[in-house]
C-alpha cells in the first residue's frame, strides 16, 4: 500500500498546484525535485516538487509559538493548524490507456499524492531491459530505487548539453551516456578528450585516489584512441592506436577563425590570412610561417596591410613548435592522412578518442578540434548527398556524435557563427552528425546554438546568468530554476529534453563496478571460447 504524501489543495496549471503535507509526515525528507503522482479522477499526473512553504489556519497563532516543553499544545496544533504545502508541477499526465500526454488540465480538489512506484517510472521512461537497446539507466528519481532512463534513439537525433559548474560530475555523465551510446551501438562518437578522461582511465576524486575505467578500457574493440601526445598516452599505461600528425596544408582560415579571440587576432588579420590564401592556396601557412625577415616585402606582394601580417605570423609561429604539425608537402600525406584513417573507423563503426595529452592549452584543443571536425563534416555530407542519391539503406550513413568540453570557446555568439560546430549545431542534424556540448558556463554559447539543443542535462548551477541560459526556450522555465538552484554539488542533474518524457531530477549512476559489469556483454568472446573447449 502507498504512503500518501498530501492532498491538493489548490493552484493553476501555469504556476503549479499546492499540495498539503500529511500531518505527521516527515517533512524534511520532502525535497524539491522529488517525483510524485497525483491521482485524479481519469488522470494521473506526474510532478515535481518545485517549492516548499509553512502555512497555519490562523495567523494569530504565530502570535503565541507555543514553546519546547508544551508537547500536547505543538500536537494538536499539528493535526490541524499549522501544516507544510510543497508546490507540485504537472509535468505529464497518464490516461486510462496508460499513454503519456502533455497535461492539459488539472485534478481536482483533495486529489491525493503518492510517490511514484517503479511500475510509473518504467512506463514514464522506458525500461533498459526493452529489446529496442534504446533506453539507457541514467540514475534514479530522488530518494527512490527505479532507474530513469534516457531515450538514446532521441537523444541522437538533436545535438545535446551536458552543463553544470566545476565538480559537478559533468565529465562522468558524458562518460555514461557515451558508454550507453557505444554499448547500444545508438551512434559513433568522437570525443576531443581535453584532460585525457575518457580513454584508458580517469582520476576520481575523494578520500583517496582512485581511478575509474576509460571506454577504451571497456570496449577495447570499439574505440580506438588517437593521439597527440603518444608519449603521455604510454605513460598511462596504454598505446594509442594511431599518432595525430597533421600538415600544415590542413589547416584552413576557418580553423584560424575558432581562435580569433583566443589568439587576441583582429579582423584585419583574418582579412589579411585570406589573402595569402588567394594567392598560394594550401601553402598559405608554410609560405607564411617561412616569411621571416622579409614580412614586410611579403604583404605588399599580396596587397596586404604589412601590421596584420605581422600580427598573423607572430600569432602562428607558434604552431612551429607543436610536433604533431609537419611542413611536408600535400602529396606526403594526401594518401592516408590521419583524417582519412578516421573515417574508415567511422565508417566500421568504431568510435574515436583524441587525447590531447599534455597539450591542454584551449589554443591547440579548438585549432585541432576545429580542423578534424571540418573535415569529418564535408565527409559525411558527401555521403549524405550520396544516401540521398542511391536512397539505399546499405548507404545511409551512421549517425555521428561528436563530444567536446568547454563548448562555450566553440559557441559563443561570435564563433557560433563562422565556425564548423555553429554549422552543426544549426543544421540540425541533417547530415547525420550531432553534438554532445559539455560546459560549466552554458551562458557564454550562443543563445540560437542553446534553442537548438535537444536534450540538456544540468548539474548545479549557481550563476543566474548560467541558469538563466539553460532554461532559454524551456516551457515553464520558472518552475525548474528553483529545482535548479537547489541540486546537490555533486551527482545529481535535472535532465530535460528531447530524450526523456519529462522533466526529472535524478541522483547519477553510479560509475564504477556494476556499472563495469552492466556494460560488459553478458557473455564475453573469452568466456565462450572457454565453454567451448571445456565442451570438446
Ligand atoms: N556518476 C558518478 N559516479 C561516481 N563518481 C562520480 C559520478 N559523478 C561524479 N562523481 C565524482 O565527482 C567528481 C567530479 O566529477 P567530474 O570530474 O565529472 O566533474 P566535472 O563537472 O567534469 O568537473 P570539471 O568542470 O572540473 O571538469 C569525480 O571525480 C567523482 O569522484
Ligand atoms: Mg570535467
Amino acid at each position: 500500500m502507498k504512503t500518501e504524501i498530501g492532498r491538493i489543495i489548490s493552484g493553476s496549471l501555469t504556476d503549479g498546484l499546492t499540495m498539503r503535507i500529511t500531518a505527521g509526515a516527515d517533512l524534511e525528507a520532502i525535497k524539491t525535485g522529488k517525483f510524485l503522482s497525483i491521482k485524479g479522477n481519469r488522470h494521473r499526473f506526474f510532478s515535481l516538487i518545485t517549492d516548499l512553504s509553512l502555512a497555519v489556519t490562523n495567523p494569530d497563532i504565530l502570535l503565541f509559538p507555543p514553546g519546547p516543553e508544551e508537547k500536547l499544545l505543538n500536537e494538536l496544533l499539528q493535526q490541524r493548524d499549522i501544516y507544510a504545502t510543497a508546490i507540485l508541477k504537472p509535468m505529464l499526465m497518464l490516461g486510462s490507456d496508460q499513454q503519456p500526454v502533455p497535461v492539459k488540465t488539472i485534478p481536482p480538489h483533495f486529489a491525493p499524492v503518492f510517490e511514484a512506484d517503479a511500475k510509473e517510472v518504467a512506463l514514464i521512461f522506458g525500461d533498459e531491459k526493452d529489446a529496442s537497446k534504446k533506453f539507457f539507466n541514467i540514475g534514479v528519481p530522488l530518494d527512490m530505487q527505479t532507474p530513469v532512463c534516457l531515450n538514446l534513439e532521441r537523444l541522437t537525433e538533436r545535438s545535446n548539453g551536458i552543463f553544470g559548474k566545476t565538480g559537478t560530475g559533468k565529465t562522468f555523465l558524458t562518460r555514461l551516456i557515451l558508454a550507453g551510446l557505444i554499448k547500444n551501438e545508438k551512434a559513433v562518437n568522437v570525443i576531443f578528450d581535453m584532460h585525457s578522461e575518457y580513454g584508458l582511465q580517469a582520476r576520481k576524486e575523494g578520500k583517496e585516489q582512485s581511478f575509474v575505467k576509460g571506454l577504451k578500457t571497456l570496449f577495447n574493440d570499439k574505440v580506438v584512441i588517437f593521439s597527440l601526445d603518444p608519449d603521455s598516452t604510454r605513460r598511462r599505461g596504454g598505446s594509442p592506436d594511431v599518432e595525430i600528425i597533421l600538415p600544415y596544408q590542413a589547416i584552413q582560415v576557418e580553423d584560424i577563425l575558432s581562435l580569433q579571440s583566443e589568439l587576441n587576432l583582429h579582423a584585419t588579420a583574418m582579412e589579411a590570412a585570406y589573402l595569402i590564401v588567394a594567392k598560394y592556396k594550401h601553402e598559405w601557412l608554410s609560405t607564411l610561417l617561412a616569411q621571416g625577415e622579409n614580412l614586410k616585402e611579403f604583404a605588399n606582394s599580396i596587397g596586404a596591410h604589412p601590421e596584420s601580417i605581422a600580427a598573423l605570423y607572430r600569432k602562428l609561429k607558434r604552431l612551429e613548435r607543436l610536433p604533431f604539425f609537419t611542413n611536408a608537402a600535400v602529396g606526403a600525406h594526401k594518401d592516408h592522412s590521419v583524417i582519412d584513417q578516421m573515417m574508415e573507423y567511422i565508417d566500421k563503426g568504431i568510435n574515436i578518442i583524441i587525447e590531447f595529452g599534455n597539450y591542454t592549452s584551449t589554443f591547440i584543443y579548438l585549432l585541432i578540434a576545429n580542423m578534424i571536425t571540418r573535415r569529418i563534416h564535408k565527409n559525411y555530407i558527401a555521403k549524405t548527398e550520396r544516401f540521398l542519391g542511391s536512397q539505399k539503406a546499405s548507404d545511409e550513413p551512421k549517425k555521428l556524435m561528436i563530444t567536446i568540453e568547454e563548448a562555450h570557446k566553440f559557441l559563443n555568439p561570435q564563433a557560433a557563427k563562422q565556425t564548423i560546430f555553429g554549422i552543426i549545431a544549426r543544421e540540425m542534424r541533417k547530415y547525420y552528425v550531432s553534438l554532445l556540448v559539455v560546459d560549466q558556463r552554458p551562458s557564454g554559447i550562443d543563445e540560437e546554438i542553446l534553442s537548438q539543443i535537444g536534450t540538456k542535462i544540468v548539474a548545479q548551477l549557481n550563476d543566474e546568468k548560467d541558469i538563466q541560459a539553460v532554461l532559454t526556450g524551456v516551457a515553464g522555465a520558472h518552475n525548474l530554476r528553483s529545482i535548479l538552484a537547489s541540486l546537490d554539488s555533486k551527482k545529481q542533474a535535472l535532465l530535460l529534453g528531447h530524450a526523456v518524457t519529462m522533466p526529472v531530477v535524478v541522483q547519477t549512476r553510479e560509475y564504477g563496478e556494476d556499472f563495469y559489469r552492466a556494460m560488459a556483454d553478458t557473455v564475453s568472446k573469452k568466456q565462450i571460447d572457454e565453454l567451448v573447449k571445456e565442451l570438446f
